[in-house]
């Protein structure tokens, strides 16, 4: 039975995995399959883009025929010749008579040199730029040479921006039913494989494939579709992002990858002990045996890892065998630009750690962080000093800073804390509303803000536990914030600020009664937006709860500005009036002028109206005692107190801010 999926509506993946397979090129291990992809167009023209391996030729040829329902074939797009691709193509040729084979001229001769039946009449050429155009879609091509064979090429659709991209950006597994990347965790549970696809099968071509991706960012990329692996449409920039780094020979991770051929153990003792220090001097370390983990994957993580250790008994006068394999695949593979260190073992002459330098130093951009550390048989004292030592260099190499010394974290005492500092932030001013069991709450507060933006957008506020609003919103689960504008007198604040929801209907007197969706009232006056949000996460904090919530409703009321807290402060609350004194003296009841004195003279003459002291009268001083206290920042409430601070307990009987809100003042 056919088994597709569609990419878009006029573009099916028509392809097949193979989990049979046990080497895939007859040398890499797929435990977990390999998929092989074609895709076939539905437009004016019909345009299949590669066929299959012939593991999977049934199940393709199916496919193909179920997608195109009884329509003629009118192009095969060959981007790559090598059979897991190319295989079937002659059975697609001799099934859809007519068919015109796109490819370019190296794919052309391969054709004929794989295939008997003459298809040249039937095939047409293509050169970079060149375009095909299929009614609504137009495609035009790239050469990708030895990405992963020398004839590659990549077709682009124009019209829907997809690049074909043959082997680049495939990966080893099959794809179990999901045909987009994003449709797993690709980069948790595919990019091993992945690496391992790309370094074991394109990464001898580093250069090749930084000359594809220079051409692919010339593109407008919606969609690629590689030969194996998944579709991308999503989050493909990290991906190119990992490809950048693989063809260009850098390290993803700053860390080591050790790898040890040991015959009887003692040479993985030298490794283990060396993997040890490593890691107790913060180096991330992963470790391979060869003699049981293939070589294709030690050389994926020969280019994950900045730093590799060899560690390799003396067998036959050479290399162990299975670490000369490994040698000779990171050789080939063209790894460049790492740092090294060898550990050898040799009971009688040890060869192995001469040997693995030799090897190694055909890598480009090579160092050697220090001469081989050699066994006689096993490991004694002296070796623990050596790999101590090589376990420094290699931490030093890769972080240099890590003998700074950091300073201890000053632990600060609560006073050590100033509360003034807490007043830099920048806070706005906000009423937060909520409504539940048919009556509406709200207060005042100066902690909205927006948490999370992206589809799904989040505010939190945080409300004083004391505040009855906060208990309102426990039950409601629902909340509104108006945000208000620098316009808003102190009786609004005043209303919701300094009464309790406990005794008071802070609506009461409201011309308005203007709710969002969820039923909750919000501020439409001195308001410039406000969030309705159902309440997601509640967290305690103490004296205060925070509400995360998702926002479900959301509009912009005005264009006045926000008022901030500090705004608020020196705009808007009342300055305290000080009270005044009196110093001891004489006043004219006449023009009023004060004599200050405790006798007025008897000659004395006001100098304003000229009137004599028995138009005068006696003005007692009046002394004003100061009241020490401290004076709420948010309410302006003062409360006498003799001490240092108020309790850690206090709470203003206004606004319900607590001690942290208060600073001394007298009255
Ligand atoms: Fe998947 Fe180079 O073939």
């Amino acid at each position: 039975m056919h088994n597709t999926r569609k990419v878009l509506d006029d573009l099916i993946w028509v392809g097949a995995d193979d989990r049979r397979l046990a080497c895939f090129e007859g040398v890499y291990a797929v435990p977990d399959g390999v998929s092989y992809n074609s895709y076939l167009l539905l437009d004016d023209k019909t345009v299949l883009f590669d066929t299959c391996d012939k593991a999977v030729g049934p199940q393709f040829i199916e496919n193909v025929a179920y997608g195109l329902q009884g329509r003629k074939l009118d192009y095969l797009v060959i981007h790559h010749m090598e059979p897991d691709h190319a295989a079937t193509l002659e059975d697609i040729y001799l099934r859809y008579p007519g068919v015109q084979i796109i490819c370019n001229d190296k794919i052309k001769n391969l054709i004929a040199q794989f295939f008997n039946t003459d298809m040249s009449a039937q095939i047409t050429t293509v050169k970079p730029g060149d375009i095909l155009s299929t009614g609504h879609h137009e495609l035009t091509f790239v050469m990708a040479p030895m990405v992963h064979w020398p004839e590659v090429m990549f077709s682009y659709d124009k019209t829907a921006g997809i690049l074909f991209s043959a082997d680049a950006f495939g990966t080893f597994g099959a794809l179990n039913g999901h045909l987009f990347a994003d449709e797993v965790d690709f980069f948790r549970d595919y990019l091993d494989e992945a690496r391992r696809y790309y370094t074991n099968i394109v990464g001898k071509y580093g250069m090749q494939v930084q000359n594809v991706l220079k051409k692919a960012g010339e593109l407008t990329i919606n969609y690629v579709c590689p030969l194996h692996g998944f579709v991308w449409r999503k989050n493909f920039a990290d991906y190119l992002e990992k490809y950048d780094a693989w063809s260009s020979y850098r390290p993803e991770v700053k860390g080591v990858c050790i790898a040890y051929a040991s015959v009887y153990g003692h040479t993985e003792n030298m490794a283990n002990i060396l993997a040890g220090k490593l890691s107790e001097k913060g180096v991330a370390v992963e470790m391979f045996d060869t003699s049981v983990i293939p070589a294709s994957n030690i050389l994926s993580a020969c280019f994950k890892y900045s730093h590799l250790v060899f560690a390799s008994t003396t067998y036959n006068a050479g290399i162990y065998v299975t670490m000369e394999n490994l040698l000779h695949d990171i050789v080939n593979h063209n790894l460049q630009k790492r740092k090294i260190a060898i550990l050898e073992n040799g009971s009688w002459a040890p060869t192995a750690g001469r040997l693995m330098t030799e090897m190694l130093s055909k890598i480009p951009n090579t160092t050697f962080l220090a001469n081989p550390v050699t066994i006689k048989s096993a490991v004694k004292e002296d070796t623990l000093v050596q790999l101590e030592q090589l376990a420094e260099l290699i931490a030093d190499d890769i972080n240099p800073d890590r003998h700074n010394v950091v300073p201890t974290p000053v632990i600060m005492n609560r006073a050590e804390v100033n509360n003034d500092a807490f007043m830099k932030f920048t806070y706005g001013v906000e009423i937060v509303t909520t409504h539940y069991n048919n009556a509406d709450y709200g207060c005042v507060i100066n902690t909205a803000m927006q948490v999370a933006a992206g589809d799904e957008k989040k505010v939190a506020v945080s409300v004083i536990n004391k505040n009855y609003t906060k208990e309102m919103i426990e039950k409601a689960g629902v909340f509104n914030v108006s945000v208000l504008t620098e316009e808003v007198p102190f009786s609004l604040l005043e209303q919701f600020g300094f009464h309790s929801g406990r005794d008071t209907d802070k609506f009461a007197n409201a011309e308005y009664n203007t709710r969002s969706n969820n039923g909750v009232r919000y501020i439409p006056v001195y308001t410039n937006a406000y969030f309705s949000c159902e309440v997601l996460y509640k967290i305690d904090l103490g004296a205060s709860t925070l509400f995360v919530g998702k926002v479900i409703e959301a509009d912009k009321l005005s264009d006045q500005p926000s008022c901030s807290y500090g705004y608020y402060h020196a705009h808007i609350k009342p300055k305290k009036k000080a009270e005044p004194e009196q110093k001891e003296g004489w006043r004219c009841k006449v023009c009023g002028y004060f004599y200050e004195g405790k006798e007025l003279p008897a000659d004395f003459v006001c100098p304003l109206c000229k009137h004599g002291p028995e138009d005068f009268e006696y003005v007692p001083a009046v002394t004003v005692k100061k009241k020490k206290g401290f004076i709420c920042k948010v309410c302006g409430y003062f409360e006498e107190f003799d001490g240092d601070k108020l309790p850690d307990d206090y709470v203003c009987p206004i606004c319900h801010h607590g001690p942290e809100d208060f600073e001394p003042a007298e009255m």
